[in-house]
């Protein structure tokens, strides 16, 4: 099966910016060739999932990594971190810059974040900040990450109040995605990463979203060649959004297609393994396309359409299919407060006129948004 190199040129006249994302099959384990550039002569710090440890030998794509880093850096120092979405708090960020310091990181360094969107999150953060900014390289080890957190530079952590509201656009050197790394994913992960391979095709590609329905079943086979496909086409897709919109000025909005809803729901799971990200963003598509259908933008057979896909992917598709979790719409409400795309206090949805073709709907009527939840959630 053919490795796939995507091309993330962003139209930025004043930084131009561009690097590549690698999409392939044991990458990891004959790494040389892709790592050599970035990490030769360079102090590296590799932050890693707690999951990944170098006395495992089930891990043989970390400990390939590092036998090949080794070989090429000027040292290469450790930082173990649990992959939990608690752990992306000012302490946690803290502990990473200290240990960074006291490896006598410089501007020459270079960090790695190993691990899923949590990890990748946190590090690529504390790239952005340490000694004003140094570079990173992703190296994502989940489906969600590999297809989404991974690619665009966004990086941060989580207020009390919501997540990811604290944090800075720094854009990776390269970002290498090995599918055989999801061996080891648990189901659920994985089954929760196809929430946001989903959304590609809701978004901008009906082509795509067909090519999801006609291959579900060898999706959840994990078949490699459709893995390989689906994953690129959806790092493709993401990577054409946002080189006009780095900073989410405008279009990159689309990409947070069932995030309104979708936070606001993981966050009365309190992150602790109730819901997951994507079982939360699953929910929440579904959600945005029934509001998109009751204001008349989008019709009952695409939204059921929608549903249906969501369903044989073994996904929630309402809050009442998560029985330890309810919410009323006040406190629903309450957290669209803290929605970054929010103006003005206005809420801001991404909306469907239908599969394929989402957009950005200000200044929505809280009336509409009350009587919706009171009757969906
Ligand atoms: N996950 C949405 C974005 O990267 O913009």
């Amino acid at each position: 099966m053919e490795s796939k190199i995507i091309n993330v040129l962003f139209n930025n006249k004043l930084n131009n910016l561009s690097y590549q994302i690698f999409v392939g099959k044991n990458l990891l384990t004959n790494c040389e060739h892709i790592i050599n550039k970035f990490v030769k002569n360079r102090k590296i710090i590799l932050i890693h999932d707690s999951f990944f440890t170098l006395k495992k030998s089930d891990n043989e794509n970390f400990n390939a990594l590092v036998r090949e880093i080794n070989k090429l850096a000027v040292s290469v120092n450790l930082i173990s971190v649990s992959g939990g979405e608690k752990t992306k708090t000012i302490s946690q960020l803290n502990r990473i810059i200290e240990k960074s310091i006291s490896f006598k990181v410089d501007r020459d360094s270079l960090i790695i974040a190993f691990g899923g969107g949590v990890i990748g999150d946190i590090a690529g953060f504390a790239a952005s900040i340490l000694l004003r900014g140094i570079n990173y390289i992703q190296i994502p080890t989940t489906l969600l990450s590999q297809v989404d957190s991974s690619v665009g530079g966004k990086t941060g952590i989580n207020s009390s109040k919501s997540k990811n509201l604290i944090g800075a656009f720094h854009q990776p050197l390269a970002v290498i995605i090995d599918i055989s790394l999801l061996k080891s994913l648990p189901n659920r992960q994985f089954l929760a990463g196809l929430a946001e391979v989903v959304k590609y095709g809701l978004i901008t590609d009906i082509n795509f979203f067909e090519f999801i329905e006609n291959n579900y079943k060898k999706i959840l086979n994990y078949e490699p060649s459709i893995l390989n496909y689906i994953i690129s086409r959806s790092c493709e897709i993401k990577s054409q959004i946002i080189k006009n919109d780095e900073k989410e000025n405008g279009k990159r909005a689309l990409l947070n297609l069932g995030h309104t809803f979708g936070h606001a729901i993981e966050s009365f799971g309190k992150y602790d393994g109730r819901i997951i990200h994507g079982e939360a963003i699953s929910i929440g598509i579904c959600l945005a396309f029934k509001l998109s259908n009751k204001l008349g933008i989008c019709s009952q057979i695409e939204t059921e359409r929608v549903i249906t896909l969501f369903k044989k992917l073994t996904l929630p598709t309402s809050l009442k299919d998560i029985k330890s979790i309810s919410a009323t719409t006040g406190e629903m409400l309450d957290k669209f407060k803290y929605d970054k795309k929010n103006k003005n206090n206005e809420l801001t949805f991404i909306l469907n006129k239908k599969i394929g073709k989402s957009f950005i709907k200000t200044n929505m009527d809280v009336n509409i948004i009350t009587k919706f939840l009171d009757e969906e959630i």
